[in-house]
């Protein structure tokens, strides 16, 4: 079998074809929706996560406020700026990239943004309503991958198994609810699970989420499955792959997103889908 790929790139612009028309609504009924973006440092990783973030703001219509702040920033100056961002009625969406350098505490950064304006959905206001099937914000991740399920016609999983290689909190644990509301029967493995070849090779749907390069192969993957490579790792060389052995598991999967232009244009376009879903319910 050769599996289908599933083009994020190119998905992710059909979206934001449709959210730059929800903004232009928006704006036609007086309300500019706008994404305060708090970058703290220099990492030059995040450097370019924030610079693609906000660039895609432009093109769909959202203003975007960049707050760039000194490594050296104290905790408490951080969290003043995010007060004041909370207190912005012209603030529609706040996002503080991760990670945060170490003598500032990120959970505690994260539960001073307002649920209402926390459009990467980690503030544990909106992980709890997510637990409870009351979703209001959802991370970006993992319900970029949801989008990409649906546009292959996966919406309900219904006897289905999916598994989540990965139990963070931005990517793996959402993950797993948002399948498990999809119907599908969900196991989240991680790097300490035994045999981890054996479940894997049980997934009609395999979300890998580890970080480690290459680390799911061909053998690890059932005939016809779909696989959402969330992965992004840099190679020695400096190319790019993900967490799935894209050659290998092609052989076997279904349909496969690559690595690049799979999950991660679609995280940028739910951020978009995030921002203006805060600003229509503000
Ligand atoms: N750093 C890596 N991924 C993310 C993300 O999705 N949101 C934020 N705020 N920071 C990140």
């Amino acid at each position: 079998m050769t599996a289908q790929r599933i083009d994020g790139k190119d998905l992710a612009a059909q979206l934001r074809a449709g959210l730059a028309e929800r903004a232009a609504a928006l704006r036609a009924s007086g309300r500019q929706p706008a994404l305060a973006v708090v970058l703290v440092g220099d990492d030059p990783a995040s450097q370019v996560y924030v610079r693609n973030k906000i660039a895609a703001c432009k093109q769909a219509g959202i203003l975007s406020v960049h707050h760039a702040l000194d490594a050296g920033v104290r905790e408490g100056e951080l969290l003043a700026r995010i007060h004041a961002l909370n207190h912005d009625d012209a603030v529609h969406g706040i996002l503080v990239q991760l990670p945060l350098p170490r003598h500032i505490d990120s959970q505690r950064v994260i539960e001073a943004i307002s649920p209402l304006k926390d459009v990467d959905g980690f503030h544990v206001a909106n992980a709890g309503a997510l637990l409870v099937g009351r979703p209001g914000l959802r991370p970006c991740t993992p319900l970029g991958c949801v989008r990409m399920l649906q546009h292959i016609g996966l919406s309900d999983l219904r006897g289905r198994h999916a598994v989540v290689v990965g139990r963070s909190n931005i990517v793996g644990k959402p993950m797993a609810l948002m399948l498990l509301e999809m119907n599908a029967t969900v196991t989240i493995a991680h790097s300490g699970t035994p045999d981890l070849a054996q479940t894997c090779r049980r997934a009609d749907v395999l979300v890998a989420a580890v970080g480690r390069p290459r680390m799911i192969g061909g053998e690890m993957i059932k005939p016809g499955a779909a696989v959402i490579d969330v992965g992004i790792n840099r190679l020695p060389d400096g190319t790019l792959c993900g967490d799935v052995d894209f050659a290998a598991a092609s052989e076997v999967a279904g349909w496969i997103t690559p690595v690049p232009g799979g999950v991660g244009p679609m995280t940028i376009a739910m951020l978009l889908a995030n921002t203006l879903q805060a600003c229509e319910q503000a």
